[in-house]
């Protein structure tokens, strides 16, 4: 970092700060991850300097020969990484890959079918402050009080009576297998398009662990960012005949010139998730979430649905410590340096500021190399610090502990450094 230190040692000096955070907690925000060097050079590269609205062949600037190389390269390898008929590559993130795909597909005012928000559902699937719920009608369905689960025949039934103009299948807080085949029967059945939004699971997708909803949705769209561990940004799939109403959607729809440092940085990602350690990785994702729900449930605390298909779960606070919520919660655990997030789980009968639940997820620490020795290691501190009363000599000490545990599985690529 020695330009940045000479020029702005303060940034440089808050950098060094964050990779230190980085390199010394445990990650276990689901949506997080570690990116590679090689990630990270590419999004670090001179392509931030240049503009290129349009897209390869068709832009507005000259000087974009470079660009278009990347962008199609970045294109083609979505298409080849996904099985999928067109890709758009420039959406700057998940909401406005989401977006985009309602701009392409309905006018103003049509209906939105969707997950609810405080069941594991995304604000862009219809929340009425998101604009997917201001220019849209939103709808939502929930999961099942007893199963705490998806039942595809529920949302069949809703389906068939409220005729939405676009179904949406995806989650950000969900820890089972999403039915892909049976939304892609019901959003036929009413004869409306599917958007699947595979955000959160795109990375274990792609390494064959969670079903494909490829071929059987219209739209799929995808942060890079979560366990497709690329850098942060989106991507939008979709059939053939939607091409070119998403393109234009994108730009100049919502988007102007696209972050070709970006592009280029999801196009290395895709590269490195098409190789068989990536799906050895996906595995290890899935493997370590088994292993830290297994622990979790062995103590005594209680996953919504009973456990996990995926790489994260959601903890009910409640089945422990009836006083404690998520917030306090995922508090003390940051003090112990594991890095958690608060949240609602189905029916909470909390707010979603304090919230019942926490989730954890395990895509960043597979990344450091941790398996299941580690998980039960980190169940451990998980449960110590959420049975203590945030003493602050007690969170001290599990913060060492971990501390020594990350020095052991320091950051690929050196970037703890
Ligand atoms: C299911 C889902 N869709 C979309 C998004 C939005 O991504 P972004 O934060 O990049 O807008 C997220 C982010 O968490 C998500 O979980």
């Amino acid at each position: 970092m020695g330009y940045l230190e000479k020029v702005d040692p303060r940034i440089a000096e808050i950098i060094r700060a964050e990779r230190r955070r980085q390199s010394e907690t445990l990650e276990m925000i689901a949506s997080e991850n570690h990116v590679s060097s090689a990630v990270l050079e590419a999004a670090g590269s001179v392509f931030t300097d240049k503009y290129a609205e349009g897209y390869p062949g068709k832009r507005w600037y000259c000087g974009c020969e470079n660009a278009d190389a990347v962008e199609q390269l970045a294109i083609d390898r979505a298409k080849q990484l996904f099985g999928a008929e067109h890709a758009n590559v420039q959406p700057h993130s998940g909401t406005s890959a989401n977006l985009a795909v309602y701009l392409a597909a309905l006018k103003p005012g049509m209906k939105i079918m969707g997950m609810r928000l405080d069941q594991g559902g995304h604000l862009s699937h219809g929340l009425e402050i998101n604009l997917s719920g201001i220019c849209y009608k939103a709808i939502h369905y929930g999961v099942r009080l007893d199963t705490e689960t998806l039942d595809m025949d529920d949302v069949r039934r809703q389906a068939l009576s409220e005729r939405p103009d676009i179904l949406v299948a995806g989650a950000s807080a969900y820890s089972r297998i999403i039915d892909f085949t049976a939304f892609g029967e019901i959003a036929r059945q009413v004869g409306c398009p599917l958007l699947s939004d595979i955000a959160h699971i795109a990375g274990l997708v792609v390494g064959r662990v969670h079903p494909d909803p490829v071929p059987h949705s219209d739209f799929v769209t995808t942060t890079t960012h979560k366990t497709l561990r690329g850098p942060r940004g989106a991507v939008i799939l979709c059939r053939r005949q939607y091409a070119k109403a998403v393109d234009r959607a994108i730009f100049p729809g919502i988007q102007g010139g696209p972050l070709v440092h970006i592009i280029a940085a999801k196009a290395v990602s895709f590269l490195e998730a098409m190789r068989q350690d990536f799906r050895d990785y996906a595995a290890a994702i899935v493997a370590n979430a088994q292993a830290l729900a297994g622990e979790l449930m062995g103590r005594g605390w209680r996953l919504v649905s009973g456990g996990t298909d995926n790489h994260l779960m959601l903890v009910d606070l409640r089945s422990r410590r009836a006083d404690l919520t998520g917030h306090v919660a995922a508090t003390w655990l940051a003090g112990a340096g594991i890095i958690a997030n608060k949240n609602a789980i189905p029916f909470d009968p909390r707010p979603p500021v304090e919230a019942s639940g926490v989730r954890l997820g395990t895509p960043a620490l597979t990344t450091r190399g941790m398996r299941a020795v580690e998980m039960k290691r980190v169940a451990a501190w998980i449960d110590r610090v959420m049975m203590s009363n945030g003493e602050d000599s007690l969170l001290t000490t599990v913060a060492r502990e971990v501390r020594e545990l990350c020095g052991q599985f320091p950051i690929p690529d050196g970037k703890q450094t």
